[in-house]
Parts: structure tokens; sequence; C-alpha cells
């Protein structure tokens, strides 16, 4: 019998949600909605389903394992050189590329909570330390994140806007860390949800990137883009990071049709703008309905919006809600996540939530 290391058999798996049919065909409903996974309603632009329709006929060949016209048309747009440039299958693979590159056994990552549940995953996954500073006030105290930084510290993730709570941090307060952060530890900023952020006061990573710094700005095809289903993210550093990382990638590790999927979207400003005004006026309808209803929320920057509960509510809120075929995220006991939907998706939450209270 093969036995996992201690290290291994310690991570908690992430639980992934049911298949909407599944749920439907268990609980005898139909017609529910997802606001489960902060993807965006309005599906993939219309420019990106053309370019799948044409590259089908390719699926014989390996694709492209530099992402050549994909790493060009990004470096177009971001004003970045290429080789600056890192593709992985979802961001997902971008952060578990960054612990495997530079963490070993026993180095140290620091990181918020509650934050992205998949930095402490992979952290455990090689055998480091998870050092977790508490969110204030629903948001990355990156003071406390700084001031726990020690010789064994190797990366410090940042989740900008945070996922499960939707808040930002400030220039004034990256600036205050970037100052604090010392040689040889990598920042890792994940800005899955970027495109969505309205603050003027939004921190500015390519700033620090530009200048030279050990930093690693994660972003996703998954949200904005619509094109969570074909796993595509990027990430941006210096060539002595990425050189280092791609040492470690695997050689086809971007499907060849999220490659032109991604190319396509990357560029279709319409459907970007599209995609972030319907996500302000839902958010705007679900501030003013969930107020109503007596729920507190915290505002949010991103395309969901973090519910806290009183009295552990959140699984059995989450129960209620599946009953009214409308599937959200507890996280954990006190509280729920719910992604901003369609205006008929958002309605039907609200209107799910009026049954539950009653
Ligand atoms: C903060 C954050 N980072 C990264 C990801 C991963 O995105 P993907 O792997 O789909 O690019 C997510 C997905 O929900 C997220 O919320």
């Amino acid at each position: 019998m093969i036995h996992a290391p201690e290290h291994i058999k310690s991570i908690s798996p992430y639980v992934p949600g049911k298949p909407v049919e599944e749920l439907e065909r268990e609980l005898g409903i139909s017609g529910s909605i997802k606001l489960a996974s902060n993807e965006n309603p309005l599906g993939p632009s219309p420019l990106a389903i053309r370019e799948l329709r044409k590259g089908i006929r390719g699926l014989n060949r390996y694709p492209d394992g530099s992402c050549f016209y994909l790493k060009d048309a990004l470096s177009a747009k971001l004003n970045i050189r290429p080789e600056e440039i890192l593709f992985g299958n979802g961001s997902n693979e971008l952060i578990e590329l960054a612990v495997r590159t530079f963490m070993s056994p026993g180095d140290e990552a620091i990181m918020a909570h509650p934050s992205f549940v998949v930095y402490s995953m992979i952290v455990q996954a090689v055998n480091g330390r998870s050092i977790m500073a508490p969110l204030k006030d629903w948001r990355h105290d990156l003071d406390e994140m700084a001031a726990r930084i020690t010789p064994k510290t190797k990366i410090i993730f940042i989740a900008n806007p945070n996922n499960p709570t939707g808040t930002v941090n400030t220039k004034a307060e990256m600036e205050r860390l970037m100052n604090k952060v010392p040689e040889g530890v990598l920042v890792v900023v994940d800005e899955a949800y970027c495109e969505y952020v309205a603050s003027p006061e939004y921190a500015d990573s390519l700033k620090y990137f530009r200048n030279g710094r050990d930093i690693l700005i994660l972003r996703t095809f998954s949200k904005i883009y619509g094109l969570a289903g074909l796993r595509i993210g990027y990430g941006i550093a210096n060539p002595s990071l990425t050189t280092e990382m791609n040492r470690v990638r695997q050689p086809f590790n971007v499907n060849s049709l999220a490659q032109k999927a991604a190319s396509a979207a990357l560029n279709d400003e319409k459907h970007i703008a599209r995609s972030k005004r319907k996500n302000e006026a839902g958010k705007k309808y679900l501030y003013k309905e969930l107020g109503k209803l007596g729920f507190t929320f915290v505002p949010t920057e991103a395309n969901f919006i973090y519910v806290p509960l009183k009295d552990h509510g959140a699984f059995s809120l989450y129960n209620a809600l599946l009953r009214e075929g409308v599937i959200v995220r507890p996280m954990g006991q006190d509280a729920v996540r719910v992604t901003i939907g369609l205006p008929e998706e958002n309605r039907k939450l609200i209107a799910a939530l009026k049954t539950c209270k009653m």
C-alpha cells in the first residue's frame, strides 16, 4: 500500500459544487441558477466563439507551447515585452508554478484570511507553511502582512480585489508594503477581477513590475472575458522570474482553443464594457434589495458580493436557497458569497431570499 506523506494527507481538498443538472435531479426542481463561482453571466465574447469554431479543425495538433500569437497580442495591449508574460491553465496553474518554482519545504508564504483558498492548498502541497494575516474591515491588512515577514518568507499573496470579500487595497497601502518587502521575497498580486474595479484608489501593481521589483501579477480570462471553462490565465513578471517558472511549466499547458479564444476576447472592448456595465447595474440592484431585506453586505469592486450572516447561518441559508433553485457559495458558517448575475437571475435571488426569510 502506498501512503502519501503527512503534508499531503493534511490538505483539505477543494470541494467543487455539484453540476446544476445533478442538483436539480436530486431536488426535483428545474430552471435553477448558479451564482456560486464568479463567472461572467453574459457568456464568452462572440468573437471568441467564432475563433473557437474555426479552431476545432486543428485539434489533432498539439498547441503552440509558447502561446506566440496571444503573447504578442497581450504584449501590444499592455505595452509589456513578450518575455515578461507567462500563460497558465487558468491563473490557478500560475499560482502553483510560482509556489513550486520559488518555495522549498519549510519555507513560508504570507496570505490574508479569508482569501483565495488555493494559495494555502498549494503551499501545503510543497510542505511549506502558510502564515495567515486576518483581514481588517474585510480588506487585506498589508501592514500586518508585512509584520509577519521572516527570513523564511518566500512569497506574499495579495488578492486584489480579494475573493471572497470583493475589497481592494489602495496605492498608499501597497506602497507601504513594497517599501517593507526585502530582496528575495516574491509578491504575488492576484488580480483575477481587476477589470471590474472602479475605485480610483486601486493599487497599480504594474508600477512595481516596471520598477524591476520581484512581483508576479496574475490575471485571468475566466472572469470578465467569460472563458472560465477553457482554463487560461496569465502572469506578468520580470524575465528573471518568468525564466525560472518556465523551467517548471509543462510544455503544452495551455490548450489551442483557449489560446485562440483568449486572443479574440482580449480586444473585444464592446463585450468587456458591456460585462462591466451589467455588473455595475446588478450590483446597484442587489445592494438596494439586500438592504431592504435587512442583510448587511461588503461593498464590492468585483463581480460578487460577500454577505456576512449572524448565528452561523450560512449553510442553512445555502440549503434554503438551493431548494428555491439558487446556488450561492457558503463561506464557512458565517457568510455567503453571491455572484452578480443577469438582471433576471438577480431578481430570482432576491425573490428566493424573501421566501427563505418568511
Ligand atoms: C482571486 C482568484 N484568483 C484566481 C482565481 C482562479 O482563476 P482561474 O484559474 O480560473 O484563472 C480565482 C477564481 O475564482 C480567484 O477568485
